[in-house]
């Protein structure tokens, strides 16, 4: 008898819930040539990591979202690469099926290439599959580095939440021709370097679905559009948990759920089927 997964190399590792197969960079890369959109969202809890596998999320993402979500700070800038690691073995350890990445903080891989592989080896080696960093320009050579070193990397452009300070508040990024070139020559920078997945946040459809025509790699979009090659919420936002207002771009999934694993499973269905991000609703012109 033959199985489409062959059993891990060298034996052991998590086994995926039934009728799931486990999520690896090659099954994203065939979703994306297939055109079956890449459901992401934050986890920061082994709980919550297990739940969003069995309900069929494909990526979850250990933001650093999490200093804003579970500890209360107005930014991501005090979360630490211990913390990190921290959330990271958390979720690793509830996780069985889906594909894990880990945010590297501020501070951790803005020093060079030789701190960036230091604290991506530590999310690595507490269970994450891929590091996530943000901006463009210096981070391509960081970017090759890590991925010479067998590290997978998903680079972060638009609003960047760790530059928030330089970008003047939490708004909307490349509306005006300069800054869109500018983002499409960094997000060709990033191609180049190697990041296998690109998240683009809270920046014009149109720009979106023109960089992720010409990206090598896997885009996914939050604010940024329907025309990207998958999405991704914070967990708490789309559960609607999160106190204030929320942005635009995200819906309300707990809306006519019956249990949070109904409003994860309608997200999954409606990113799949391109019920969600609308365009009219959560997307932005230039
Ligand atoms: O930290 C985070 O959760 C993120 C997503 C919002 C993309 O970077």
């Amino acid at each position: 008898m033959t199985t489409e997964t062959p059993p891990p190399a060298y034996g052991g590792g998590p086994v995926p819930a039934a009728g799931r197969k486990t999520v690896t960079l090659h099954r994203l890369r065939a979703m994306r040539e297939a055109g079956e959109k890449v459901a992401m969202l934050t986890a920061y809890d082994a709980a919550s990591a297990r739940l969003l596998d069995d309900c069929g999320v494909d990526c979850l993402l250990v933001g650093d979202s999490l200093g804003m979500v579970m500890q209360g700070h107005p930014s991501t800038l005090p979360v630490t690469l211990e913390q990190m690691a921290y959330h990271t073995g958390c979720v690793a350890r509830g996780n069985r099926g889906a594909w894990l990445i880990a945010d590297l903080p501020f501070g951790s891989y803005q020093g060079g290439v030789e701190q960036a592989v230091a604290s991506s080896v530590a999310l690595m080696q507490a269970g994450a599959q891929m590091v996530k960093l943000e901006g463009g320009g210096w981070t391509a050579p960081i970017v090759a580095a890590l991925v010479e070193r067998g590290i997978p990397v998903c680079a972060h452009l638009g609003l960047t939440p760790q530059s928030v300070h330089a970008l003047g508040g939490y708004r909307i990024q490349g509306r005006d021709a300069a800054a869109a070139q500018n983002l499409r020559a960094h997000a060709r920078e990033l191609g180049r370097a190697g990041a296998a997945m690109l998240v683009l946040e809270l920046v014009p459809s149109d720009l979106a679905a023109d960089i992720s025509a010409g990206y090598p790699g896997i885009t996914i979009g939050i604010g940024a559009g329907q025309r990207t090659h998958g999405q991704v919420l914070v967990l708490h936002d789309m559960l609607d948990i999160t106190a204030g207002t929320k942005p635009r771009f995200v819906r309300n999934f707990m809306q006519g759920a019956a249990s949070i694993g109904d409003a994860v499973r309608s997200y999954v269905r409606d990113v799949k089927s391109g019920a969600f991000p609308d365009e009219a609703l959560h997307g932005y012109s230039a």
